[in-house]
């Protein structure tokens, strides 16, 4: 890995250097994040290296320079204390993308510590803390110290991204969110594993989605951002694989908070949607590989079924759920959660098959419903979303239910509707079938 460098370079020169092609070395990086945190390197000078790194891209080196001098940019968590493996597994975001709540309590339920540091929903994507707040009483702003204590006592806690973690990341984020430089893979796997690396992590299982719902669009982008965050996870010391999953439709049968805990809840009860069963089995078992409890997937696979139908991994979510303040009453029965008042059903207007279920324009209907926001500011409604009564493949005959939105003002039914109801498609041929589990890629 490239050390030192020519001393004193500038920070205008080194942004020159970047946008002419140059590779950087790890001092230079180190150097940039350290005075882009200490108000040395300005919030433009910031935004033109990332528009530098964006067109010219950085190497394995320079990727994992950055990765680690925005982890090394806030508190690294220590969690040695703990001697269980402890491993986290992370999303590229997508519509009714559920998994993280079933999936925590089933491999904490195997005896690996679950730290699971979750994002908000934005745009036409979900997120986890939006869906576990549709639990009454549940906190997600748990401490540092709070996070430790649980992750010790219960094992797993499911929380938000804490001020002091990588704080270099969020503010990058933020400049690159207004500046076209969110979508470079340097950028974009830096960002995240800075994140994940500060959680004290042994290993970490990435769940990269792609399609129409996803961040990467074609299967060439989806597998090279997965290589990239397996290979700068690796040379950072840390044991990452990835999964590359179908994005092209949501996963389950719900898009909106209390409707999608409410299915990822039926997982560990032993029922809820085939595709959401195939997805939350497959990362649990590469998540228990990954911590060395089991060497082959399919026994680690088993392992993870086993403890859905014994029942411990809905004992470990009712722990999870008392232990951050809600009411564990809604994990025995989970369609407790309340749901939007006004209501409507879209129904077929012909026979056939059902050839599409575009996830982008379902995931903007829902949250033009209310489910989700257009800025980080927005507040959003637990009870509204999408129920689908269908699934791609699924044969349909005229006047069949598709699918019931909710929605607690009534005025914002009829667009749901017609954005709904757009972005379901009948054709006379059944699909060819489409598995979510598209590659795993390991070191
Ligand atoms: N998610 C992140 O955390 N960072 C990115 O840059 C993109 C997606």
């Amino acid at each position: 890995m490239a050390k030192g460098g020519r001393p004193g370079l500038s920070v205008p020169e080194l942004i020159v250097r970047k946008r002419d092609g140059a590779k950087l070395t790890d001092d230079e990086i180190h150097g940039i994040v350290r005075g882009f945190m200490n108000g040395s390197v300005t919030d433009y000078q910031m935004s033109a290296f990332a528009m530098a790194v964006y067109f010219q891209q950085m190497d394995f080196d320079e990727t994992v320079a950055l990765t680690l001098a925005m982890r090394d940019s806030g508190k690294v968590l220590d969690l040695g204390v703990i001697d269980a493996p402890k491993v986290d597994k992370h999303s590229t975001g997508g519509v009714g993308d559920k998994v993280s709540i079933c999936l925590a309590p089933i491999v904490a339920a195997c005896g690996v510590t679950v730290p699971m540091m979750s994002g908000r929903g934005l745009g036409h994507t979900g997120g986890t803390l939006d869906k576990l707040e549709a639990i009454p009483g549940f906190r997600v702003d748990l401490s540092v110290r709070e996070f430790r204590a649980q992750l010790r006592r219960v094992g797993c806690a499911l929380i938000g991204q804490t001020a002091d973690l990588a704080p270099a990341d969020k503010r990058l984020y933020a400049l690159r969110d207004v500046t076209g430089t969110v979508e470079s893979i340097p950028l974009i796997t830096s960002s995240i594993l800075s994140k994940k690396l500060a959680e004290g992590i042994d290993a970490l299982v990435l769940d990269v989605k792609v399609g129409r719902g996803a961040f990467m669009k074609t299967e060439a982008d989806a597998r090279a951002l997965a290589r990239s965050l397996v290979r700068v996870g690796n040379l950072a010391g840390k044991r990452v694989s990835a999964l590359l999953t179908d994005m092209n439709s949501p996963i389950g049968y719900t898009i909106g908070n209390a409707l999608e805990t409410t299915e990822a809840l039926e997982i560990l009860h032993g029922e809820g949607p085939e595709d959401l069963r195939q997805l939350s089995f497959e990362l649990a078992a590469e998540m228990l590989r990954a911590a060395g409890v089991e060497r082959s997937k399919a026994r680690a696979r088993r392992r993870a079924e086993s403890a859905v139908e014994d029942g411990s991994a809905l004992e470990k979510m009712r722990e999870i759920v008392s232990a951050q303040g809600g009411d564990p009453a809604v994990v025995d029965a989970p369609d407790r959660l309340a749901l939007a008042r006004h209501r409507t059903t879209i129904r077929a207007a012909q026979d056939g098959y059902v050839t599409k279920l575009d996830a982008l324009e379902l995931g903007y209907a829902s949250m033009g419903l209310g489910a989700g926001r257009s800025r980080s500011e927005d507040a959003v409604d637990w009870g509204a979303g999408i129920r689908l009564h269908v699934q791609r493949g699924d044969r349909v005959r005229k006047g069949d239910a598709l699918a019931t939105l909710y929605a607690s003002r009534r005025a914002l039914v009829g667009p749901g509707a017609d954005r709904t109801a757009s972005a379901i498609r009948i054709g006379r041929r059944r699909p060819s079938r489409q598995d979510r589990i598209i590659a795993t890629i390991r070191s």
